[in-house]
């Protein structure tokens, strides 16, 4: 049974996204990401990787046991809260209805970039998310085998390795870099959205690891994402990176993307407003 709260956003970001619960969790991250990702990094037996629903879609024994690992100690940093994990979804779907929940909810993806990790490369990612009545108050984004680590608080800001991240703007006149999602796990509605990009000015290639991808928006290594699905625990993350970094998300429908799902699809995320409402304007005009 999941709680209900009345408690205000600024509540509780006041009362309970503390300093000291913002460092816990990056404490706990860090912890299950040495426990049980780094040391299979690069050592992983064939019989540890499985495919979900299609091929491309796989899950490792890192996966599952970092999600254990973090559900235990994340619902255990907040009394009432609950944890809606990637892999706890994938074993019943029902799970995730408690994004749509007022109590906090921890939205978790233990491994983002499966398909990186199990490859060897480095590209890959821990993503948390604290979230409540579906606005996302702070996330964390740790990628170990790169040794980086990324902190948002709504009104607060956003941190790498403890330095400010300042999104920034494109360069005026050069090619606006934009990473989307791939063709192959798309819908031919989203395609033809997404065929808007395919214009002077601008740079599309397919995204590696989603939350990697969010991390270069706020970091100004990347102008802009352009993807065509919405499951929360790819973007919760990464979306509040980049709007505490001074960015903007908005979907095709010129509206901000919400975790809680039923947006216009494909949606953007952008080092500014101004080039989001770009983006956004390309994908309604491909569509
Ligand atoms: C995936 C990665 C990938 C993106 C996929 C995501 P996972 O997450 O972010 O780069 O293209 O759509 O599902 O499965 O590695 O956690
Ligand atoms: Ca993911
Ligand atoms: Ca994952």
């Amino acid at each position: 049974m999941i709680e209900t709260t009345t408690e205000s956003i600024d509540d509780f970001l006041h009362h309970k996204v503390t300093d000291r619960l913002v460092a816990d969790v990056e404490r706990v991250v860090r912890a299950a990401a040495a426990a049980e990702i780094t040391p299979r990094f690069r050592q992983l037996a064939a019989h540890e990787i499985e495919e979900k629903s299609a091929p491309h879609d796989l899950v490792t024994v890192a996966d599952k046991r970092a999600e254990e690992y973090l559900t235990r100690e994340l619902a255990a940093l907040l009394p009432g809260s609950c944890v809606v994990g990637e892999e706890a979804v994938a074993a019943d779907p029902t799970t995730y209805e408690a994004i749509r929940a007022a109590a906090p909810v921890w939205i978790v993806d233990p491994v983002d970039g499966t398909r990186q990790f199990v490859h060897g490369d480095p590209g890959f990612c821990t993503l948390v998310a604290l979230a409540l009545d579906g606005v996302v108050v702070a996330s964390w984004t740790y990628a170990p085998a790169l040794d980086e680590f990324a902190v948002a608080v709504r009104g607060r800001g956003a941190r790498l390795d403890g330095r400010v991240l300042p999104a920034g703007s494109p360069t005026p006149g050069a090619d606006l870099r934009v990473a989307t999602s791939h063709p192959d796990y798309t819908t031919d509605d989203q395609k033809r959205a997404l065929l808007g990009l395919r214009t002077d000015g601008v740079a599309p290639r397919p995204c590696g690891s989603a939350g990697l991808e969010y991390l270069a928006v706020a970091r100004g290594d990347l102008d802009a994402v352009a993807f065509s699905w919405e499951l929360a625990w790819d973007h919760a993350a990464g979306l509040l990176l980049v709007e505490e970094a001074g960015g903007a998300h908005l979907t095709r429908a010129g509206v901000p993307f919400a975790i809680t799902g039923g947006n216009a699809l494909p949606f953007t995320a952008a080092r500014d407003a101004a080039t989001a409402r770009r983006v956004a304007g390309l994908l309604s005009a491909g569509a």
